[in-house]
């Protein structure tokens, strides 16, 4: 299928919502709580509608699935899945991290993932087959072979404070097995950077499907893998994010497994 005219739209929706949440950077968010952590700004709000009028204006008859709120479902093979912002809390604070998040599925499997980082203008894409791209140059994860040579990243879900099931005790195994494990506060950056080679590998739990759609695509295109925390099959839904190099993606599993293992004790 030729995507070129879905992925061009893609493109556009990601940057004019991008220079939106740039240039709005330092104007005070208002800020909505969905649970104690967790925060929502007018902001996101505002970059959802911008994406959604722009592609819904182009495919009309198309599914939408977004963060905040939005599920559409007029039973179209192609369905967009949006995050407006990925990476809110640092927006809210200013801290410049984040990015707009944008993927396209064609009978359930991801065919396009555009990630738009507007601090950096930092453009990574990709359409399934034909590589992963930075700004138009092509992109390949790292050849790091060690788990003890390589940066990990990862990050926390919001419920932090109310599970067990939360991640410590997978970061703690990781501070003392890697070089050293970042937190930038978005996904899809941190997946990005894996397809990149900035960082070697990146695991988090309990993240969402519009966290992850166009950042897994970007990571295979780039010649990444992307498991659960097994080495199973991906799945956007799934519970479990492992996403690395390819080189280090066993030695991840055995740490992941050997804290799962000291947790159940
Ligand atoms: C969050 C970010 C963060 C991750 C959270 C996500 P949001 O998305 O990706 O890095 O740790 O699990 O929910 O809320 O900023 O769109
Ligand atoms: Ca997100
Ligand atoms: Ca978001």
């Amino acid at each position: 299928m030729d995507t070129t005219p879905y992925f061009r739209v893609a493109v556009s929706a990601a940057i004019n919502s991008g220079r939106m949440l740039e240039n709005s950077l330092n104007i005070p968010p208002e800020v909505t709580y969905k649970g104690e952590v967790n925060i929502v700004t007018n902001f996101d709000t505002k970059a959802q509608e911008m994406i959604y009028r722009e592609i819904s204006e182009a495919y009309p008859c198309h599914d939408f699935l977004a963060e905040e709120g939005l599920s559409e479902n007029k039973g179209s093979e192609f369905r967009w899945v949006i995050d407006p912002i990925d990476g809110t809390t640092n927006y809210a604070h200013r801290f410049p991290v984040f990015c707009v998040s944008i993927a396209l599925e064609y009978k359930h499997k991801i065919i396009l993932g555009v990630i738009y980082d507007p601090m950096r203008k930092e453009m990574f894409t990709a359409q399934s087959g034909s590589g992963a791209f930075l700004n138009k140059k092509r992109i390949h994860v790292s050849s790091v072979k060690k788990l003890n040579e390589s940066l990990l990243s990862t990050g926390f879900p919001y419920d932090i404070r109310e599970s067990e099931d939360n991640n410590i005790d997978y970061f703690v195994g990781f501070l003392t097995t890697a070089q050293a494990v970042r937190r930038t506060g978005s996904a899809a950056i941190d997946i990005c950077y894996v397809a990149s080679g900035r960082f070697d590998g990146f695991w988090e739990i309990k993240l969402s499907p519009w966290d992850v759609a166009a950042a897994s695509l970007i990571l295979k295109e780039a010649g990444g893998s992307i498991s659960d925390f097994k080495g199973s099959e991906y799945d956007i839904f799934g519970h479990e994010t492992l996403a690395t190099n390819g080189c280090i993606h066993d030695q991840m599993i055995d740490v992941l497994n050997h804290s799962a293992a000291k947790k159940d004790r």
